[in-house]
């Protein structure tokens, strides 16, 4: 049988058996948890990320999102359970690993006292690139973020938007074979977020792998090739965002709003599934303007009416029973 070995940049990253045969996941979990005190904010979770993937984690706020990318980037310990990190132990083998990865933390942790420039060559000096070596990083990392007019600006005075730029493109200094991003978007107006997007759809089709997370159903489906649905310390789902919404939910759901406050999940019973949330009725359709012709025909006067495509909103309110986005 033939072997090959795959050789990334002088190091050996996996062991490929002929043909056919995938290398090992980029990251692979078993029954992790991870405890503080008596409280389990991960709660013995399975996943595998392949090489090239982006992964998602999509969860609402205190899912356990971060402590598992926490876990994941060899700064916080598992209590138990199995985690390998690029095939190695984050336990023994944290440094090493640290050195492969690129960390976008949830919260922008940018040095106030160096200028943008600094920011990205400072930290390649720790990755042990040259001098020489970092500043033409720097350049074409200034100009994969966009910055490249801010360089000599400090990063107080940067928006919101730039500053998640410059945190990923510092993530990308020792060119990571995974990058982690916590929460990339979360903050920002839809054009800074537009813009971030487009920039990770970039570093994707250019063959990075990477693990997000994030509580944008519209990001998880602009992004993920996969991905985990996390609540409370666990994976409730996992799949790509279209297997998800097929396996959860229907292919449209129609929106009714009416002006009275009655229930009205009686006279739709039969239509489709009907989720009464506090401001509005969902219903759940394989044909929307069907579902819409039905709810008329039974003499029902709702005062708004959308039919729109199933999101993972809708898989996340059916696993769960809750929003994503309090
Ligand atoms: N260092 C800590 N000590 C105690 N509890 C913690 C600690 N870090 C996280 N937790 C708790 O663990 C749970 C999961 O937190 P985590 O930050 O992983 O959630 P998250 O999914 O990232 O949420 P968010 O969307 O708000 O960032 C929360 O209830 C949080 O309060
Ligand atoms: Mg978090």
């Amino acid at each position: 049988m033939a072997v090959a070995v795959a050789v990334v940049r002088g190091s050996v990253v996996g062991l490929c058996y002929g043909p056919g045969v995938s290398e090992q996941p980029l990251v692979r979990a078993r029954g992790l948890v991870k405890r503080f005190g008596d409280f389990v904010a991960v709660d013995g979770i399975d996943l595998e990320v392949a090489r090239g993937e982006a992964f998602g984690f999509l969860g609402p706020n205190g899912a356990g999102k971060s402590s598992t990318m926490r876990m994941i980037g060899c700064v916080s310990m598992p209590t138990s359970g199995e985690l390998r990190v690029l095939g190695m132990d984050p336990v023994r083998e944290g440094p090493r690993i640290r050195a492969r990865l690129g960390v976008c933390p949830q919260l922008d942790n940018l040095d106030p006292d160096l200028n943008v420039r600094e920011n990205l060559t400072t930290y390649a000096r720790y990755f042990g690139l040259s001098r020489a070596r970092a500043r033409a990083r720097a350049e074409e990392l200034l100009e994969f973020a966009q910055l490249q007019d801010r360089a000599a600006s400090r990063v107080e005075p940067l928006s919101g938007g730039m500053k998640r730029r410059l945190t990923i493109a510092r993530a990308m200094v020792n060119e990571p074979d995974l990058v982690l991003l916590d929460e990339p978007t979360t903050g920002l107006d839809p054009q800074a977020r537009h813009l971030l997007w487009e920039r990770l759809f970039r570093l994707k089709q250019g063959g990075t792998t990477l693990v997000l997370t994030t509580h944008y159903m519209d990001e998880a489906e602009q992004l993920c090739d996969r991905l985990v649905v996390m609540d409370g310390g666990r994976i409730v789902a996992e799949g790509s965002p279209r297997s998800l919404i097929e396996t959860y939910s229907t292919p449209e759901v129609v929106e009714l709003r009416f002006a009275d406050e009655a229930d009205h999940s009686g006279k739709l019973a039969g239509i489709g599934r009907v989720d009464p949330l506090p401001d509005r009725v969902l219903l759940y359709a394989d044909d929307g303007d069907a579902a819409v012709a039905e709810v008329h025909r039974r003499g029902l006067a709702p005062s708004s009416v959308l039919v729109r495509r199933s999101s993972l909103e809708d898989v996340f309110l059916q696993l769960t029973g809750r929003t994503l986005v309090d």
